[in-house]
């Protein structure tokens, strides 16, 4: 039988992402994060997330970004991660919000240092906007990049910026085996954040269909 998973769902996210960082596998704090812009068109990509507490899930960002213009419109986002070795699925849904810069002051110098130089090439190039269809000419990233290995010191891009995805639903898959099923816990709350007498305690937990 799998584990029983009982609590608040954001801690044992925390343990599952330490888990497959345990066991070695690539990424292992990396989701896949779905945007919707106004119109309700969806967009998909890889974030890395930096830190996971009762709050959320924080990870970064340049701005603006597909990303980051799309939760400015519409702040209901939804994300998955997936550890293939492990047979372990995490869906998440809810709302994700910029969050103060002093967050972000704090977090930049953290990041690895290739990181920190595209938040440069970002901040250099974004503002003109991308021609029609997204191109930018590689070679002026590239100059950008290397541009911004030459400042000193590397103070955070104003545009480079963090993000927290709030949760109300959080499903946790677990693969089956041949003689048995897979198997999700859903863990859902409709009340907002810090109403409750602890974070456990405003989550209802239930098995559902996987
Ligand atoms: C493994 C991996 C990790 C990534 N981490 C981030 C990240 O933390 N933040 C980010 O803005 N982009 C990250 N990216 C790049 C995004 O997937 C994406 O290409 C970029 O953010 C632009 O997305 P957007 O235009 O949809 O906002 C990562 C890509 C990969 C493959």
């Amino acid at each position: 039988m799998p584990e029983n998973l009982t609590g608040a769902p954001l801690p044992i996210l925390d343990r599952w992402v330490a888990e497959a960082e345990a066991a070695g596998l690539p990424l292992p704090s990396t989701m896949t994060l779905a945007t919707a812009d106004a119109a309700g068109a969806p967009h998909a990509r890889t974030v890395l997330v930096t830190q996971i507490d009762h709050q959320g899930l924080r990870f970064h960002s340049s701005t603006p970004t597909t990303k980051t213009e799309d939760i400015a419109a519409n702040p209901r986002v939804s994300a998955v991660f997936h550890w293939p070795a492990l047979g372990r699925q995490v869906i998440l849904t809810g709302t994700a919000r910029e969050l103060p810069t002093e967050v972000s002051d704090a977090a930049y110098p953290t990041r690895p240092r290739q990181l920190q130089l595209v938040a440069w090439a970002y901040e250099d190039l974004a503002p003109q906007g991308p021609g029609t269809d997204g191109e930018v000419d590689q070679t002026r990233i590239r100059e950008r990049f290397d541009a911004a290995a030459a400042r000193e010191p590397l103070t955070r891009p104003t545009g480079w910026t963090t993000l927290e995805l709030s949760p109300w639903r959080i499903d946790f898959w677990r693969a089956g085996t041949e003689d048995t099923p897979p198997t999700k816990t859903r863990f859902t709350h409709s009340e907002t954040a810090g109403t409750a007498a602890s974070p456990s305690e405003k989550w209802r937990v239930v098995d559902t269909l996987p």
